[in-house]
């Protein structure tokens, strides 16, 4: 896996077939598992790129709304182009873009689910409280937001971290792709953003975990 700066407004994020299977094999099983289905739900999928999962609407249930918010306004067409050459019917999709997630577009209190793939792996902290603080006045007092990041292991707090895998991979402190130190993040995310940050699970990705937030009552 290749991992270079966040330069997704210069190259938006649009992915081959094959490339797309693969996100879908662990996207798909992480939705059906801690969400259930999304059949006529409100779901915000952030950072949704040309969207991988919105061609599995049958397998994940059809929401009702599909916000696909993303900082690249090319990447969200070109999935929803593809998605329509696909056959897919796209009316539930409401595109939403823009870099600092302004989520006007989401009523207050609608969304049932919202989930991330590989957005915050590459923002820094700052940029992640602001998606959160934008975020928790849209989700109902049900919902939860899944959100895949790098988290260290524990007891390790380092600027730079080697993940021992197939191709290897590094994440560092300052730069992207970023890592966090889970109760360090924890403590910030809970203090200031309108969402209580749970725990985390296990993902199909090599080394991101899905770190689960609950909107504050
Ligand atoms: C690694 S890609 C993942 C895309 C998609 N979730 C997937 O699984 O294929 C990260 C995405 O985050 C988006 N992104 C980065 N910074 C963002 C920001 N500030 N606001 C919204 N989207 C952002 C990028 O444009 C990119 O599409």
């Amino acid at each position: 896996m290749c991992y270079t700066e966040n330069e997704y407004l210069e190259n938006p994020r649009i992915v081959n077939d094959e490339y797309r299977r693969r996100l879908q094999s662990f996207q798909v099983p992480a939705i059906q598992k801690y969400f259930g289905s999304l059949q006529g739900k409100f779901f915000a999928d952030i950072g949704c790129g040309d969207m991988p999962l919105a061609y599995c609407q049958e397998e994940i249930g059809r929401p009702s709304k599909y916000f696909a918010t993303d900082l690249s306004v090319e990447a969200i067409y070109s999935g929803l182009n593809s998605l329509h050459r696909s056959g897919i019917d796209t009316s539930n999709i409401v595109p939403v873009s823009g870099p600092y997630f302004d989520f006007d577009l989401i009523p207050d209190s609608s969304l049932d689910a919202a989930f991330s793939n590989s957005l915050f792996s590459h923002l820094s902290l700052n940029t992640i409280l602001i998606c959160l603080k934008n975020l928790s006045p849209k989700m109902a007092p049900h919902a939860r937001y899944l959100s895949s990041m790098i988290i260290l292991p524990e007891g390790i707090d380092s600027l730079q971290y080697e993940w021992k895998m197939k191709h290897g991979a590094n994440s560092h402190a300052a730069k992207d792709p970023f890592h966090y130190e889970f109760l360090e993040f924890r403590k910030i995310v809970d203090s200031c953003t309108g969402f209580t940050c749970r725990t985390f699970y296990q993902y199909g990705h090599p080394f991101q975990v899905l770190v689960e937030f609950i909107p504050d009552l």
